[in-house]
């Protein structure tokens, strides 16, 4: 049986825009404290969120296809995030997070969570190659502002073995990570974190 978790509503976004943007920052100084679910549901929303009834969500999509969708690595496993019932969906238990970094293992070993955003490459097959990597920069930069929002340090990361994470998470050939944001609370404060 699948295991999954419901997520409770998302944490509250509510620092202005303005301010979201002036101080979205790359931290990699952060805790390996857990994020709250609430926390978690909130940086999952803003970067993949329906906010429509046809579908539609936080970020804008390549022909509409929505072919990008984050999936969450923690030390409890990894994680397919169900948007429409805001829930976690177990695909396996291993921690794979050391797998998500080609060098720097300290700081994404220890940060809590790493949202990982994955394209499935038979949805987004009408598209220009280029379309999907513009939908997960968008999701990175919608959890950057939502980081921002909930003072929480992030960073988005391209250099690691696509392949290799993808056997980790146990996808099939056909998806493929591009793109991950990870968090977690900031060791200190700073003007990057409220
Ligand atoms: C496409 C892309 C890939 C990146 N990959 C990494 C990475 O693998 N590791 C990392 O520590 N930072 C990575 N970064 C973060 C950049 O280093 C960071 O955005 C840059 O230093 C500017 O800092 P700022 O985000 O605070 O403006 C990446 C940024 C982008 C846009």
């Amino acid at each position: 049986m699948v295991k999954s978790i419901s997520l409770p509503a998302p944490a509250i976004l509510s620092a202005p825009l303005k301010d979201a943007l002036s101080q979205r920052r790359t931290n990699r100084e952060c805790s390996s404290e857990a994020l709250t679910d609430a926390e978690l549901a909130a940086l999952l929303w803003a970067s993949a969120g329906i906010t429509a009834d046809d579908g539609r969500r936080t970020t804008p999509s390549t022909l509409d296809l929505r072919a990008v969708s984050p999936y969450v690595l923690r030390k409890d496993g990894v994680w397919r995030w169900d948007a429409a019932q805001n829930e976690l969906e177990q695909l396996a238990s291993e921690d794979v997070r050391k797998v998500s970094t080609a060098y720097q293992f300290e700081y994404v070993e220890k940060a809590p969570v790493t949202i990982a955003f994955v394209v499935d490459t038979e949805r987004a097959k009408t598209a220009r190659p280029t379309g999907p990597y513009v939908d997960a920069g968008t999701m990175g930069q919608s959890c950057y502002l939502a980081a921002a929002s909930l003072g929480l340090a992030g960073c988005i990361r391209a250099s690691f073995d696509h392949d290799e994470l993808r056997k980790a998470m146990t996808l099939d050939e056909r998806f493929e990570p591009i793109v991950l944001f990870t968090c977690g609370r900031p060791l200190s404060f700073n003007s990057n974190s409220r």
